[in-house]
């Protein structure tokens, strides 16, 4: 169970990492903050490219940061759109994020408070490897 505390650290983290989102195309940056079981938050913001299918959402961009240093363990990640616009993680990176464990909690602006939700609650029936042949 996160404390108000730690969700409100994360979220704050998650604003300063939008700072840093590379999004010209769009306009629309985010921020994401990864809180992993070590107590430690990595932070990236959403980085798009010319060839726009190949940009990359700011949730699965601060996994790749934890697991590039060896991190493969979260309790939570929150993210933040424009403004503190409401938003929730697409489906790729809900697809992307179940891989490290569906308890992850996702932590989501809603009318300018965080709501928290289990990946297991938004990524119901969701493919694994235990389904690979
Ligand atoms: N985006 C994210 O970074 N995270 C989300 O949860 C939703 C969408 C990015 C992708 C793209 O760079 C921009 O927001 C507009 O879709």
């Amino acid at each position: 169970m996160l404390s108000s505390e730690r969700v409100a650290e994360l979220v704050a983290a998650a604003i300063r990492a939008r700072e840093h989102a590379y999004a010209p195309y769009s306009a629309f940056p985010v921020g994401a903050a990864l809180l992993l079981d070590s107590g430690a938050i990595i932070t990236a913001g959403n980085v798009e490219n010319a060839s726009f299918g190949l940009s990359i959402c700011a949730e699965r961009s601060a996994v790749v940061r934890a697991v590039a240093q060896g991190s493969r363990r979260y309790l939570a990640i929150a993210v933040v759109g424009p403004k503190e616009l409401d938003l929730t993680p697409c489906g790729a990176c809900r697809q992307f994020l179940s891989e490290f464990g569906l308890d992850i909690t996702i932590v989501t602006m809603r009318g300018g408070e965080p709501r928290m939700q289990s990946l297991r609650d938004l990524l119901p029936d969701a493919f694994d490897a235990e389904s690979l042949p």
